[in-house]
């Protein structure tokens, strides 16, 4: 495998500067930003150069098919979302659907959440009407406040200080209970599972099989391990969120001791966005520049040509495991749109761990104006996207979900049976519609004999 080139001599953590940049608003109070970027700059990071190798290789992995990705977890964290019972929940979600899979496909799944920095949203509109006023949009809570209040939307440089924190505070908490200890990466107790919501599902027999049969095993390894060994009480977890504000981003890019080139060590796997991938944008000039595998969002419109050019921009070197390419075409487009896209990169014999966003190509408004997403057209997207791999004889390596641990009612659809009457009950996310417990449990089983349609893999 080759090594990424040494960084660019024209390129810095702050070379972006001098791009365009789509999606930052201004800061009004620039000595504020400067002093905030520079306590920025000197705190401790929160991840380290040598778990963000580690996951390229995973991600390198999970691009020959020998391992699966699964992203997870909010639209959009939120301060006041920085809690015990929502960060034990999400992992909870998350290190089940990773059970599920492993079970069911029977290869390694690399466990990456939206998680400990995914507080940055691009919006297709800069104001929003609320009531009678124009308000400057909500931008999730390192940009601004969601409250109703025109002074409190102006984009305010101390939250990117407390999204510091924030973070760090999650990922602690995270590292706390997925390490040893025998506390939370136990999940060998049935009453960690909640089945009732599958009773209605033509699956529920095979679901619980499947459950039993997920416990035995770790009973299994549990006795033959005779406490010698940690295999179940320690599970990986990485994190991951849009590279957004360049600011935070970039003030937490460093040089470590005895590696080339820079990190971006906020996070394990930042991604740009649909809406800033520009090739000549601020947001692919700091991307070239790091070391972390990158995910790139691809989603109408784009021009394969172009995206291929930015594949080729971002990863010169043709390094496995550099790029993620998270496509979100939608069911309605994923048929159409796909194949160009999986050829263009074909023939230009880029390396790519293709993945699966099913969620940002699906949202649509009911007639009251909730914004939502169908269960069912979610796992189409899905179902289309395995079938135009399969076609194409690439591979899929992975799934990106909106999803919380929490029982909200964002999505309509899956065994439950939600429909558009039940979204009011609880509706909680400030940004899009995520699967709540049982809606990403559903999908994660759903996923997982997908793939098995395309990687027949006798155990
Ligand atoms: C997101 O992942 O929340 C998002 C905004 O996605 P996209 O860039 O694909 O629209
Ligand atoms: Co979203």
């Amino acid at each position: 495998m080759s090594e990424l080139k040494p960084t660019a001599a024209d390129w810095s953590p702050e070379s972006w500067r001098n791009h365009k940049a789509w999606q930052m608003p201004a800061y009004a109070d620039l000595a504020e930003l400067d002093r905030v970027v520079r306590d920025l700059r000197r705190l401790p990071p929160l991840v380290t150069s040598w778990e963000v190798e580690a996951l390229r290789a995973k991600t390198a992995a999970a691009g020959r098919g020998e391992a699966f990705i699964l992203q997870g977890g909010d639209c959009a964290e939120t301060f006041d979302s920085c809690t015990s019972d929502t960060v034990v929940k999400l992992l909870k979600v998350l290190l089940q659907m990773s059970f599920i899979l492993i079970h069911e496909m029977d290869i390694p799944v690399v466990r990456v959440g939206r998680i400990a920095g995914q507080y940055a949203k691009p919006r297709s509109n800069d104001t929003e009407r609320v009531g009678e006023m124009e308000l400057p949009v909500y931008r999730g809570d390192l940009y601004n406040d969601f409250a109703v209040d025109a002074g409190k939307r102006l984009p305010d440089p101390a939250r990117l200080l407390e999204a510091y924190h924030k973070s760090g505070l999650t990922l602690n908490f995270v590292r706390a209970l997925t390490d040893d200890g025998g506390g939370f990466a136990d999940m060998r107790h049935p009453e960690y599972w909640e089945l009732d919501f599958m009773k209605q599902n033509r699956f529920y027999d095979d679901y619980v099989r499947m459950v039993k049969s997920i416990h035995h095993a770790m009973h299994f390894v549990e006795r033959i391990s005779a406490g010698e060994m940690h295999t179940l009480k320690q599970v990986e977890f990485y994190t991951s969120h849009e590279a957004l504000n360049l600011w935070y981003d970039s003030a937490q890019t460093r040089r470590v001791p005895h590696r080339d080139g820079w990190y971006n060590l906020s996070t394990h796997m930042p991604w740009i966005g649909n809406r800033t991938r520009q090739p000549e944008g601020a947001h692919v000039e700091y991307f070239r520049g790091i070391r972390n595998p990158i995910g790139i969002k691809v989603g109408p419109p784009f021009q394969a040509d172009e995206i291929v050019k930015l594949i080729d921009h971002l990863n010169p070197t043709q390094e496995e495991g550099r790029i993620v390419l998270i496509t979100r075409f939608g069911k309605k487009h994923v048929h159409d749109q796909l194949p160009g896209l999986i050829r263009a990169v074909n023939r230009a014999g880029l390396p790519v761990t293709w993945t699966c966003d099913p969620m940002h190509g699906n949202t649509f408004a009911t007639k009251s104006g909730i914004k939502t997403r169908d269960f069912d057209d979610v796992l189409a997207d899905v179902k289309g996207t395995f079938d135009v791999h399969r076609s194409e004889h690439t591979i899929l390596g992975g799934i990106h979900l909106e999803l919380t641990g929490e029982d909200v009612t964002e999505c309509v659809g899956g065994a439950q049976g939600l429909g558009e009457d039940h979204l009011s009950t609880n509706y909680q996310s400030y940004c899009d519609p995520r699967l709540n417990y049982a809606q990403a449990l559903e999908m994660a089983f759903l996923v997982a004999r997908e793939w098995k349609k395309s990687f027949n893999n006798p155990r």
